[in-house]
């Protein structure tokens, strides 16, 4: 897979997303940012189909819980294999989603960034429905990582938004009006929420755009925008205002 003739400086540092779906994976880091972001050689991915790391007949990577239990639970072999089969450097994050993680959030997203860059590399294995061995968990994981209290069907969506969210934070991955300074919950906006849009036409069905945003006025638009969002941020996350993120 690697090719060593490449100085490491010439490539594009890689998310390496280790799953038993790599078709839907695929299909998602193909489109908008970040399938942009890998054509212009901003990121590589890598998917790897934890299947292909069986090493019975049957391609079997998952069996029942020792004790009992409904569920599957993902085989600690053919994890620990792919991960060590696709780790170019030894000291590469490798992340496991699962709702047992850390919460995810734009500082996280940020410090993951600042390992991929690094490294290289950055590895995410995609949780499986009931679970993962436990061993290898203590074996090749560093980091596990929830994006919220709710369950999903499994770790692909979860390893996605942490993909997606990473590679729109690279420097230069966003243009000029998708810039992310002024998104919600980077610095622009103090770490709240972002303001209301508007975009043509003047009125539709009776309701009009406010009529600041006509006014041609930028400074007063920007201070408008700033209130509203701070406005926004009270009402609907107070939790940000109260102990404001760091983030840079
Ligand atoms: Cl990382 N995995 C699953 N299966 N469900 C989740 C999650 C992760 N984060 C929130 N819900």
């Amino acid at each position: 897979m690697s090719n060593v003739a490449d100085s490491p400086a010439a490539k594009a540092p890689c998310i390496k997303i280790l799953t038993l779906f790599p078709d839907m994976v695929r299909t998602v880091l193909e489109t908008s940012i970040p399938g942009r972001a890998q054509k212009h050689g901003q990121v590589r991915y890598q998917v790897v189909d934890i299947r292909s790391y069986a090493t019975n007949k049957h391609r079997k990577v998952d069996d029942t819980a020792y004790g009992g239990g409904a569920g599957m639970i993902l085989m600690a072999q053919p994890v620990v294999d792919a991960v060590e089969d696709v780790r170019e450097n030894d000291d590469a994050t490798v992340i496991l989603t699962t709702p047992q993680g850390e919460a995810f959030e734009e500082a996280l997203a940020l410090e993951l960034l600042a390992d991929l860059q690094l490294k290289g590399e950055l590895i995410v294995i995609c949780g499986h429905y009931k679970g993962i061995d436990e061993r290898a968990i203590d074996l090749v994981v560093n980091r596990e990582v929830s994006i919220g209290d709710y369950v999903l069907s499994g770790g692909e969506l979860p390893a996605l938004v942490i993909a997606d969210a990473l590679v729109r934070r690279i420097e230069g991955v966003l243009n000029n009006e998708e810039s992310a300074n002024n998104d919600s919950f980077t610095v622009t906006r103090g770490g709240g929420l972002d303001c209301q849009w508007y975009t043509k036409p003047p009125e539709y069905r009776g309701l009009a755009v406010p009529e600041i945003l006509l006014s041609g006025h930028h400074a007063n638009i920007e201070k408008w925008r700033t209130e509203q969002a701070q406005k926004r941020t009270t009402e609907r996350r107070p939790d940000l205002t109260a102990s404001p993120k760091k983030s840079s």
